[in-house]
């Protein structure tokens, strides 16, 4: 029957007792020593901040330690007051109530693979046929098993259930075109088959839906893990299951829908239309501020676990949570991550020197300072002065930017935190565009701000350009 684990979710009754406590289903209970006299030695000491041996370090925390997982999330929030803060100090945390008495959910779930793609060209519905949910009877020991358990669970746990994405399935050369990209062995990635809530087989998505993407490297055509899928056109892909279907849709969401354009979401819960860029995932253990308003403080990997962990409770509408362990792994698999080679330069060693010596210390390097070439702090909205939507709005705003990780950013079109620079050119060039910022409420208007470097000589500014290109 349901006889599991503290991190097992295989309960085959799961669906029955959703709404109600699951005792035995999910029932994680650390065992608790009694107090001693002498404290506990501090399972951090000598280890080096960020090494994986830190990183590992502060699992048992989240997974053992209500108090430290509570903790952490407040530590975490940039600005207390917004939306997503005020989520999360409202229900997580908590013990008894809130996210944390959801059931444990993983689900039945299995790749896209070029099988099951092919099954929906020909127009079948999916079965619930190898359908397994990601298990981890104990949590792993070694960073590697860590990383593994991860791989598959960036690849394969379902967020939730998403019907819009059968169309592409359907039609394959369409879904391409939308951005849904067939990996070099025939899969989808980023999608699944999943065993939905009411029991049925669903095409769910994951993480390599927007944070994987095709990429030649030497030649080579390769499935980058952690490149943002910035061909992916998430409002369109909506708009042609409402069209397959003859349904209708509303004015607002055509509107909203066809604003978005490729590489951005809206991933804000509840609020105005904002999209944002699809960021790259490489730099993540050296960013201390995440996503493009700064709205985490990234100063403990506890802040990554909880991030993941509420980011699925929000994903399948507070029906669920995930099991605590795959999102200790989920995280260690996103340190993991490398970035694909740098290009090689065409360029003079001499011009690369000059670019690196304007990039260096106040032009740059004192904003873009840490080894993502991110910032550790929120630069001022005012001081930025880029589009303020998403800054100073209640969804994630923290009166801010954070300086964007720079790591290929060559590789990285279109820029700033809504993807409306088109390229570094229009960004630094001297003959500098007005590019067009097409979301919003108020639609299309010219993007101002983050001037700096743009007052250089020709020369100079294509020093700059040809040093950013080796980042
Ligand atoms: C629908 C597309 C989409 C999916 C699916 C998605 N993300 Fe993201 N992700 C985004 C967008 C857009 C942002 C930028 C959000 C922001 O800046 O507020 C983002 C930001 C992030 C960041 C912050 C990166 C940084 O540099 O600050 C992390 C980490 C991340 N995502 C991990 C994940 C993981 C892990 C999953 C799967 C559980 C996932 N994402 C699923 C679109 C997506
Ligand atoms: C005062 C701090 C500050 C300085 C100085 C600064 N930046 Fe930035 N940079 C930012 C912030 C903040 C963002 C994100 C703004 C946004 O998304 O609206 C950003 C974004 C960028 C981006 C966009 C990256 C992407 O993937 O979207 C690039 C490229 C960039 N900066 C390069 C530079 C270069 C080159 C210099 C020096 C000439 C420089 N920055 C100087 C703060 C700064």
């Amino acid at each position: 029957m349901c006889a599991h684990g503290p991190f097992v979710s295989l309960c085959p009754f799961w669906v029955a007792v959703l709404w109600v406590a699951a005792p035995g289903c999910n029932e994680p209970s650390p065992v608790r020593t009694e107090a001693s006299e002498t404290p506990p030695a501090d399972p951090l000491e000598g280890l080096a901040p960020w090494s994986d041996a830190w990183v590992l370090a502060h699992a048992p925390r989240y997974l053992e330690d209500d108090a430290a997982r509570r903790s952490g999330l407040e530590a975490a929030l940039e600005n207390p007051e917004n939306l997503y803060s005020r989520a999360r100090l409202g229900a997580y945390g908590h013990v008894e109530r809130g996210w944390d008495a959801l059931p444990e959910w993983s689900p039945p779930t299995a790749p896209m693979t070029a099988a099951r793609a092919a099954a929906f060209e020909r127009g079948e519905r999916p079965t619930l046929d190898g359908l397994a949910p990601i298990g981890a009877r104990r949590a792993p020991k070694r960073w590697e098993d860590w990383r593994a358990l991860g791989e598959r669970v960036f690849f394969e746990l379902p967020l939730r259930s998403e019907p819009f994405w059968e169309v592409a399935l359907r039609d394959p050369a369409r879904g391409e075109a939308l951005g849904v990209e067939r990996a070099p062995d025939g899969s989808v990635p980023g999608l699944v088959v999943m065993r939905d809530v009411d029991g049925r087989a669903a095409v769910g998505i994951t993480c390599a839906l927007c944070h994987t993407a095709r990429q030649d490297v030497g030649g080579v055509p390769t499935l980058v893990a952690g490149r943002a899928r910035r061909r992916l056109d998430y409002g369109r892909v909506r708009l042609a299951y409402y069209e397959a279907r003859g349904a209708p849709i509303d004015p607002v969401s055509l509107r909203r829908w066809r604003s978005w354009g490729p590489g951005r979401a809206d991933v804000l819960e509840d609020v105005a239309d904002v999209p944002i860029a699809i960021p790259d995932l490489w730099g993540l253990r050296h960013e201390r501020r995440l996503a493009q308003a700064g709205t985490l403080r990234h100063d403990s990997p506890l802040a990554l676990f909880i991030r993941q962990e509420t980011q699925y409770i929000q994903a399948n509408h507070h029906h669920t949570r995930p099991p605590r362990v795959l999102m200790v792994a989920l995280s260690v698999y996103l340190y993991s991550l490398d970035p694909p080679p740098a290009r090689a330069s065409a360029a003079t060693p001499a011009r690369l020197a000059r670019g690196a010596e304007l990039f260096g210390t106040e032009r740059c390097a004192r904003c873009h300072e840490n080894e993502a070439l991110a910032g550790d702090r929120v630069v001022e909205i005012g001081q930025i002065a880029t589009d303020p939507e998403l800054a100073t709005g209640g969804a994630r705003g923290t009166g801010g930017y954070r300086p964007s990780p720079l790591l290929r950013v060559a590789d990285a079109a279109p820029y700033l935190h809504h993807g409306a620079v088109p390229t570094l050119e229009a960004l630094f060039g001297t003959d500098r565009l007005e590019p067009t910022y097409t979301g919003g409420p108020d639609g299309p208007g010219p993007v101002p701000g983050h001037e700096f470097g743009v007052s250089l000589d020709d020369a100079d500014c294509a020093a700059l350009l040809a040093h950013l290109e080796t980042l």
